[in-house]
């Protein structure tokens, strides 16, 4: 049995291909800059990319509309289970976005929704893991400035969001791609409790410099960004995204790591403790 594992060079996808190999599963590990090369926008290089794999960790791109084209290519070449990684609440967005320019309901993540789409419709095995906002976000991802600037600026209030380690989706992830019974079945997973943002810094800031959390308006937020450098897409997808967490629908705990793991979320405080008390 081979894994393909796309977004190998990614933040799960990395902590996902060493865990795989350590229980003896042969692991192709994909991406643009990956040990295999795999590009959403190269399709002559999917063949190769798919040859003899029996299940595919699919981290979807941004844009939609690729992805249905590729898990046909996958079920052709012989693939039998796929384990999508997906957002929480993707599934209301329409509740909560504005309806998109061309008046189609607002989504939060086309690519994320084409790629739970394309698995459920393609016979193979599927399951998908919706996840809370990563808790590495503060030390891996967009966060990240702001954390070392001291200085976290966002639209959100008192929501509260329960942030899940990314070890933990890795071990999900492992789980649902080696073993039996999870076919068909979607899992939010998000860690222990909701913290607010300004009570997440403050966690952090245990073990680094004080870091103030200022509240923003909306449209501040996404002038900050603007001015910050960030490309008119990115701007859209993360005011989407607050606009799905300000309407709460995020913001409870899920069990989903429970209950694939049979134990219990890893705490924003043990994330926290691990990666900046060590710095
Ligand atoms: N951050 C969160 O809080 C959160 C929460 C829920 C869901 N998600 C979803 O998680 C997904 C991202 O997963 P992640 O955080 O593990 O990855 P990531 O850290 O965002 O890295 C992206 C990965 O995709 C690869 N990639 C980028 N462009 C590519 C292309 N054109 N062709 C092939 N590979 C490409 C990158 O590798 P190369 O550069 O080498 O190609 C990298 O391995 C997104 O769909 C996001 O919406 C994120």
């Amino acid at each position: 049995m081979t894994i393909l594992v796309l977004g190998a060079t990614g933040k799960t996808g990395r902590r996902l291909v060493p865990r795989l190999r350590g229980m003896g599963v042969e692991v192709r590990a994909a991406s643009r800059s990956g040990e295999t090369r795999f590009d959403w926008s190269e399709r002559e290089g999917w063949a190769g990319v798919l040859h003899g794999v029996s299940a595919v960790y699919l981290v979807a791109p941004e844009e939609p509309d690729v992805v249905e084209a590729f898990v046909s290519a996958a079920v052709r070449a012989g693939v039998g289970r796929f384990v999508v990684l997906s957002g929480r609440g993707i599934d209301r967005a329409a509740e909560v976005l504005p309806p998109r320019a061309d008046g189609s309901a607002g989504v939060f993540g086309p690519g994320m929704v084409a790629a739970e789409e394309a698995v459920k419709a393609s016979g193979a095995d599927w399951s998908v893991i919706r996840a809370n906002n990563f808790a590495q976000n503060f030390s891996e991802d967009v966060w990240t400035a702001p954390v070392e600037a001291g200085r976290l600026a966002l639209p959100l209030g008192a929501v509260g969001e329960p942030f899940v380690d990314i070890e933990d989706v890795a071990d999900v992830a492992a789980v649902l791609l080696t073993e039996d019974g999870h076919a068909g079945r979607i899992y939010d997973v998000s860690g222990p409790e909701s913290l607010t943002f300004a009570e997440a810094v403050e966690v952090i800031g245990r073990w680094t410099k004080p870091i103030e959390y200022v509240e923003l308006t909306p449209d501040q937020y996404a002038d900050e960004l603007r001015a910050e450098g960030y490309p008119e897409d990115v701007v859209e997808i993360l005011e989407s995204m607050f606009g799905l967490m300000r309407a709460g629908h995020l913001s409870a705990p899920a069990d989903g790591v429970e209950q694939v793991l049979g134990r219990p979320p890893a705490t924003f405080t043990a994330y926290a403790e691990r990666t900046f008390g060590s710095q």
